[in-house]
């Protein structure tokens, strides 16, 4: 230490006081959230050149951080916890999520081993497997949680290439002869699948892009004929990826269908259900699980619809091994005895790894599932009561069939479309955002938040 410098934190005695005005502030903030502009209204650079271009040498007291994070940070922020945030995917940052994510920051645990911390693991473990059992998910499942669906998806996909037998992992793809490798996946899909593809050397032309029916979902018959095509011209078949609830219209692609097609064609089965998948705590919503029991990998994300602060997603798989056999390199400085235990940093490509599940038992031993699934059910029907109202209107269409708590709509013309839309943004009374169906511009409206009611869906008529 340097003579004459105190150590990094002397005494907790700021820390109490500072950490004591921040949970008011938390508390404060989640009280009255609906007061704020959803969308913040700064323009690019705004918020960067109220700094200074350096780093002061010196501390500065929590006192004067926390009233410029008032004062220079907070005008541009977008608020992702308002209750009338309907934009992407809205999430919810809970008071037991935001406890757990600070008992997280506290301990500072990394669980790259079983050793490493025991409890992370083993939370980790059993709290995926109630969640896997809470969503009426098959229990033969292996959980591990990660920051995001796209990562997950990521890394199913890697096994799915190891799969193939062509020795990918020890051999690599260049300077040697491989066919082409194909993924299949709806024109819906997320972009997450064709980023995958194109990390795992795959290439964006290796990812066929199935067209979907009226109602958005893959066309099994033209998946059917993009196979045959394909296995015709010497291609390596490598997976299929449903989408269970896709991103602009949450349609859900036929699984049971496409499940046999990939038990035929020998294929990995990937399901993404990143926003859908917490709708099946309610038992009336495991429909969307028909042909399941087939998959060999489900993305789902409890921080899009179950509460849960980001980043926290859960892959599941029925072929942990293979997960395993594409990522496991052990170095000698990571040896040790606990062989018979999980260590995760065997089923990914990270090697440090944060206590997420414990926000996670918290978010869903904190509420009790019978209180989410009542959270669940109250947003789905504020959706179908959104569709019911938008189609007793002459000068509304609604684009696709509302599903779960996604409504999309448009007016006459895309640029009258525009037009709401830019207006309901610029309010800062809500925050929808936009997608094209069928090359018709449409308002997209997903409901999320823990804190939403009906008062705020109904925003979205008053603009109309
Ligand atoms: C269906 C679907 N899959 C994957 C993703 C990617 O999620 P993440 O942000 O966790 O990577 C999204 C994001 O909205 C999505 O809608």
């Amino acid at each position: 230490m340097i003579p004459g410098m105190p150590k990094l934190d002397p005494n907790s005695t700021e820390f109490r006081a500072a950490g004591h005005r921040v949970v008011d502030w938390i508390a404060d903030y989640l009280d009255n959230v609906d007061r704020y502009d959803v969308l913040s209204r700064v323009q690019p650079g705004d918020i960067a050149k109220q700094f200074e271009t350096n780093a002061h040498d010196t501390g500065r007291s929590y006192d004067d951080l926390l009233s410029e994070f008032e004062s220079k940070i907070m005008p541009g922020v977008t608020h992702w916890n308002h209750p009338a945030f309907f934009a992407y995917f809205s999430i919810t940052g809970s008071q037991a999520g935001i406890l757990g994510e600070m008992l997280m920051s506290a301990l500072n645990l990394n669980g790259m081993l079983w050793r490493t911390s025991p409890a992370l693991t083993e939370l980790e473990t059993l709290a995926l497997q109630w969640l896997r059992d809470a969503l009426g998910l098959p229990s033969n499942l292996f959980g591990i949680i990660n920051d995001t669906a796209s990562i997950n998806s990521f890394l199913a996909l890697a096994a799915a290439r190891e799969a193939l037998g062509l020795d990918i992992r020890r051999k690599g793809m260049t300077g040697r002869d491989l066919p082409p490798i194909r993924i299949y996946c709806s024109e819906h899909a997320h972009s997450s699948i064709e980023k995958a593809a194109l990390a795992l050397g795959i290439g964006a032309e290796g990812v066929v892009q199935i067209p979907g029916d009226d109602a958005f979902r893959m066309d099994v018959d033209a998946l059917e004929a993009a196979i045959a095509r394909d296995r015709a011209s010497g291609a390596l078949l490598c997976a299929i990826s449903a989408t269970l609830g896709t991103t602009s219209t949450a349609s859900v692609d036929p699984l049971p269908r496409i499940a046999q097609i990939a038990a035929r064609e020998k294929m990995w089965l990937h399901v993404d259900a990143a926003y859908a998948g917490p709708s099946t705590l309610c038992p009336e919503n495991r429909w969307l699980w028909d042909g399941i029991e087939s998959a060999d990998s489900i993305v789902v994300n409890p921080h899009k619809w179950m509460f849960t602060p980001i980043d926290c997603s859960v892959l599941w798989t029925r072929k942990p091994d293979v997960l395993r056999e594409t990522f496991s390199l052990v170095p000698e400085y990571l040896k040790t005895p606990d062989t018979a235990e999980i260590n995760y940093m065997d089923y990914g490509l990270q090697l440090g790894r944060r206590f997420r599940a414990l926000k996670l038992w918290m978010v869903m031993e904190h509420y009790g599932l019978e209180r989410l699934r009542g959270v669940i059910r109250d947003q789905i029907g504020f959706a179908k009561r959104l569709a019911e109202e938008l189609q007793k209107r002459d000068d509304v269409e609604l684009l696709a069939p509302q599903m779960f708590s996604v409504v999309v709509f448009r007016k006459k013309t895309d640029e009258e479309t525009q037009a709401v839309l830019d207006r309901m943004n610029a309010s800062g009374r809500l925050f929808v955002s936009h997608t094209k169906l069928k090359g018709k511009l449409g308002i997209r409206v997903a409901i999320g938040n823990g804190a939403t009611e009906w008062e705020h869906v109904e925003r979205v008529l008053s603009f109309l």
